[in-house]
């Protein structure tokens, strides 16, 4: 889509009214001073006209819930489920089928001519070896995020796919939801203005929220893989905590910059057109789960995104929290001279306006100098438009599979490819990079590497 970066009033006006026809729900409140409309669901569900057949590699919390999802979309057969973990292929086989083919190691599953596409749902410090080979064995891959655990991997999966006959789908599943699609179009359209400022958090209260997972009584290294769960990290005695809490340590996770500000990323560059930012600064500690993680449970990151053709120059500011008392809580809002916008994950978007003054009208310095003091009113928006998907409409995960699943039986490119992915996932792992060294990092959000 083209995106014009000097949005109007006018123009967001001339779209709202546009959108408020074809809407099949308009409610207006007057006391309220709320608008409330409906955005209406534009995939259709893909007419399958080959089946494929599909593995897992990985089925724990993320691997099950995705291919749950992979498999609400027509035409599609899981054939089978590699873990590390055996109750975990087990559980696979009560789930999906006895006859499900299942291994410990996922070269057999690359390695089977019948299999067409792969989900990746291991742990981080696993997604590029895992990708690479499968997308070397010509496999189309659906690797969740991050993308990559560490700077500089992201090379080798962007030059695998150039080779490939495969599709490689990052899993950052809110960018394909109508809600990031409204706010791109809403953005482009001069709903906000000029955007100058965005903001992210997530914040949980409980032991699960914070990656406190329970153990199974039976993990054991007869029951697991603990040597290949390790690959090429640093050896270490067999652990069920490392196994199983894996988020906890630098040497399989990405803290949370890379499990959560990842999705923000990715939101908010598809909303922007933005390639990332070229200073990022990070702040935070490990304030309450001292159970012998060695990341932090509170993290500030700060990001600057210089003007680019795509967009205004803007600040970022993201926050993770596991330890607030209000839980529960995520948004990712942008601000702009004209208004603010909170961009739900699924399904709503609401759109913020409180006119006291007109900043693209008024002189920069002092308001008093307003050239047009007393210029005819105007039209202005309803003070909040709130956008919800219609009734029924399945979700952005589902959204994303079947992105997906319609890029590899037509050819064509999916939402979300390694380079996407690496710029979305870089800028949270450099985030890390400055809390643990204590300094700010250069980014060349273009060239994707660390800049001088
Ligand atoms: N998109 C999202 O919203 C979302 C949400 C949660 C997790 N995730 C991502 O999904 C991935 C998995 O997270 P999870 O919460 O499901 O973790 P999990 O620990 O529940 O599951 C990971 C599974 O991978 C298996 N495994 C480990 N190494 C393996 C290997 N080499 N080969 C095969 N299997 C291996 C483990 O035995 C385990 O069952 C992570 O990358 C995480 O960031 C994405």
């Amino acid at each position: 889509m083209s995106r014009n970066t000097q949005p109007t009033r006018r123009r967001f006006l001339g779209t709202l009214a546009g959108g408020a026809a074809a809407a099949a729900t308009v409610t207006m409140s007057a006391a309220s001073h709320d608008r409330e409309e409906t955005i209406p669901d534009r995939q259709q569900p893909a007419s399958p006209n080959d089946q494929i057949q599909l593995a897992l590699i990985g089925a724990g919390i993320q691997g099950t819930g995705d291919t749950a999802t992979a498999l609400m979309v027509p035409g599609v057969k899981l054939v089978a489920v590699c873990d590390l973990y055996d109750g975990r292929l087990t559980d696979a086989k009560k789930r999906w089928g006895q006859d499900l083919f299942t291994t410990r190691d996922y070269r057999e599953i690359l390695n089977r001519p019948d299999i067409d596409a792969v989900i990746v749902a291991t742990p981080d410090h696993w997604h590029r070896q895992i990708a690479v080979d499968a997308l070397g064995k010509n496999k189309s891959v659906y690797l969740e995020k991050p993308m990559v655990q560490q700077l500089g991997e992201g090379e080798a999966i962007i030059a695998a796919q150039k080779t490939s006959k495969g599709v490689l789908q990052v899993g950052s599943q809110g960018m394909s939801s109508l809600s990031n699609e409204k706010a791109r179009d809403l953005l482009a359209a001069g709903a906000i203005g000029k955007l100058n400022y965005a903001e992210g958090f997530w914040a949980r209260n409980s032991p699960s929220g914070a990656w406190q997972y329970p153990i199974p009584p039976d993990a054991s290294e007869q029951t697991l893989d603990w040597d290949k769960f390790l690959g090429a990290t640093a050896k270490r005695p067999f652990d069920p905590l490392r196994f199983f809490r894996w988020r906890n340590y630098k040497d399989y996770g990405t803290g949370v910059c890379g499990d959560l500000f990842v999705h923000l990323f990715s939101s908010l560059h598809f909303i922007t057109g933005s390639m990332g930012p070229t200073q990022i600064m990070a702040q935070g500690g490990l304030r309450f789960w001292k159970d012998g993680r060695d990341v932090p449970d509170v993290m500030l990151g700060m990001f600057d995104y210089p003007e680019t053709p795509a967009h205004s120059p803007f600040s970022l500011s993201l926050r993770v929290h596991f330890v607030d008392g209000t839980s529960g809580n995520t948004f990712l809002r942008l601000v702009g001279t004209g208004g603010a916008m909170d961009v739900g994950f699924d399904s709503e978007v609401t759109v913020k306006h409180q006119k006291t003054w007109d900043p693209l009208r008024a002189t920069q310095g002092d308001y008093k100098s307003n050239p047009e003091p007393d210029a005819r009113k105007e039209m202005v928006p309803a003070a909040n438009i709130v956008y919800r998907a219609e009734p029924g409409y399945k979700g952005a995960h589902y959204d994303h599979f079947n992105n997906w699943f319609r890029a590899i039986r037509t050819g064509g490119k999916v939402i979300q490819d390694p380079v996407f992915g690496y710029r979305a996932a870089a800028p949270a792992l450099a985030c890390n990079m400055s809390y643990f060294e204590k300094r700010a990092i250069q980014w060349d959000p273009v060239a994707m590497k660390l800049a001088k």
